[in-house]
């Protein structure tokens, strides 16, 4: 497995025979979820995606994906929630989070309609003067708020610089092969559109068109991202514990759960890695809390937050496991050198590299959390390389589906999400509301 588990640190926490009694519980949800017989079977597409994606679109992904690279300098990439955080993740993962600070021969990439904050998207727009522009806007329902205001936003920024023709020519639409307004916008207007498959959901959907095209115009190897997620889906396949790290890693999710362990902290010791985090909570929030339950996935990047959330784990409530990410071969390393006046004392250090006094950081950390109370477990990678990664979204989104179905929750709808639209409308006087908005206003004393 390019992707493994290591369980060492949990030996304090968990023993083996809680494992072993795991087992029959994995094999369950291994069945619900391979017979399709499981709650949200509706949105399984992804299980198969690495195999069965659609060949001829990954051809027009990656043509695409050169001609914007060819007459852009700037690729704006509209969308919220699972329609951005993948793709964001993997582009600063793969390339870094100052990809756009770099010097480079593909377009800067920014994104937008992932708030409804004016200043940031001012600023983007500030951002796109006099540089050529093309964007992409994603939105599988197409009614969002947050990447619809910013599309129309957007939209009339190009057709105002270009020229309506010429605007047609630099949007491309993701989003449902026949429905929704913006699927119907796309068709009238005639620009290039990709397909989000009805199978796989928002959060679901990184290695579809969502993820691929903006992936691709920053110049990573989308075919390597999908034999890596197609070798994850051969290997971890197998639901017997011992040979399945994705599924030890759902079923000690949920023993540290029941040991009221409600929150999973999701460590990693790059900086390119907290997008990564980002889309993780996203995978695991939305698709498992739920009917009252779930684990509360949260985040950190360290050495920098044991100088802020540190001390919560070492010596907090007991109510947080980590999930370590240790990567073993950094993209780039730094060797520490002599220093013939030893000013700082740290000649002791000269002659190791950056790396190796990051992982003695880990080492001493995830002894030092142990030892307060707070159990790890680490998820090992060789490289911060497309096939990796690829072989890592498949891990976590699988995992995530039996943890989910472990859980008793439905992992693939997101009911929740619809509370604050509704308000939001109600308040704001969209048509068909109006009882909503008296009580509402009358609830904010109006
Ligand atoms: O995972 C999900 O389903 C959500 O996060 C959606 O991706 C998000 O709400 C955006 O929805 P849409 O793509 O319909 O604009």
């Amino acid at each position: 497995m390019s992707v493994s588990l290591d369980t060492r640190y949990l030996k304090d926490f968990v023993s083996p025979h809680e494992i072993e009694a795991m087992q029959q519980q994995v094999d369950a949800a291994h069945e619900q979820l391979h017979s399709g017989k499981g709650l949200g079977n509706d949105f399984l597409g992804w299980l198969k995606l690495p195999a069965e994606y659609d060949k001829k679109e990954f051809e027009r992904i990656k043509n695409a994906a050169s001609r914007i690279q060819k007459d852009s300098d700037v690729f704006v990439v509209i969308g919220i929630g699972g329609s951005y955080l993948g793709a964001r993740a993997a582009i600063e993962f793969l390339k870094s989070p100052l990809y756009n600070t770099k010097r480079k021969n593909t377009p800067d990439i920014y994104f937008a309609g992932n708030s409804i904050s004016s200043t940031a998207l001012s600023e983007l727009l500030e951002l796109c003067e006099g540089r050529r522009v093309s964007i992409n806007v994603i939105s599988k329902s197409g009614t969002t708020t947050e990447p619809a205001l910013a599309f129309r936003i957007f939209r009339e920024y190009l057709e105002r610089t270009v020229g309506a023709e010429e605007a047609k020519n630099r949007i491309y639409v993701t989003t449902d092969k026949a429905r929704g307004t913006l699927k119907g916008l796309a068709d009238r207007e005639g620009y290039e559109t990709f397909v989000i498959p009805d199978n796989v959901g928002g959060r679901f959907s990184v290695l579809t068109a969502v993820g691929l095209l903006p992936i691709a115009v920053a110049g990573c190897d989308i075919d390597a991202l999908m034999t890596g997620a197609a070798r994850a889906m051969s290997e971890l396949s197998n639901s017997n514990l011992d040979k399945n790290d994705c599924y030890l890693y759902a079923a000690i999710r949920n023993i540290m759960y029941r040991k009221g362990r409600a929150v999973e902290l999701m460590v990693s010791y790059e900086p390119s890695y907290a997008m990564m985090s980002e889309w993780w909570k996203q995978l695991y929030g939305e698709s498992e809390g739920k009917d009252g339950k779930g684990l509360f996935p949260a985040s950190v990047v360290f050495s920098t937050d044991l100088h802020s959330l540190g001390q919560f784990v070492q010596d907090g409530s007991n109510i947080i496991f980590e999930t370590v990410v240790l990567i073993d071969k950094p993209q780039k390393e730094i060797m520490i050198k002599e220093d013939p006046e030893n000013v700082d004392g740290l000649n002791f250090l000269a002659g190791k590299t950056m790396d190796y006094i990051n992982k003695k950081a880990f080492e001493g950390t995830v002894l030092a959390h142990g030892d307060g109370g707070t159990p790890s477990l680490v998820i090992r990678l060789p490289a911060a390389n497309e096939s990796a990664l690829g072989y890592l979204i498949y891990f976590f989104e699988k995992a995530c589906a039996i943890s989910g179905y472990m859980l008793g929750v439905n992992p693939f709808d997101q009911p929740g999400v619809e509370g604050y639209k509704r308000n939001m409308f109600a308040l704001l006087g969209k048509p068909g509301y109006e009882d909503e908005k008296v009580g509402l206003e009358k609830r904010l004393g109006r």
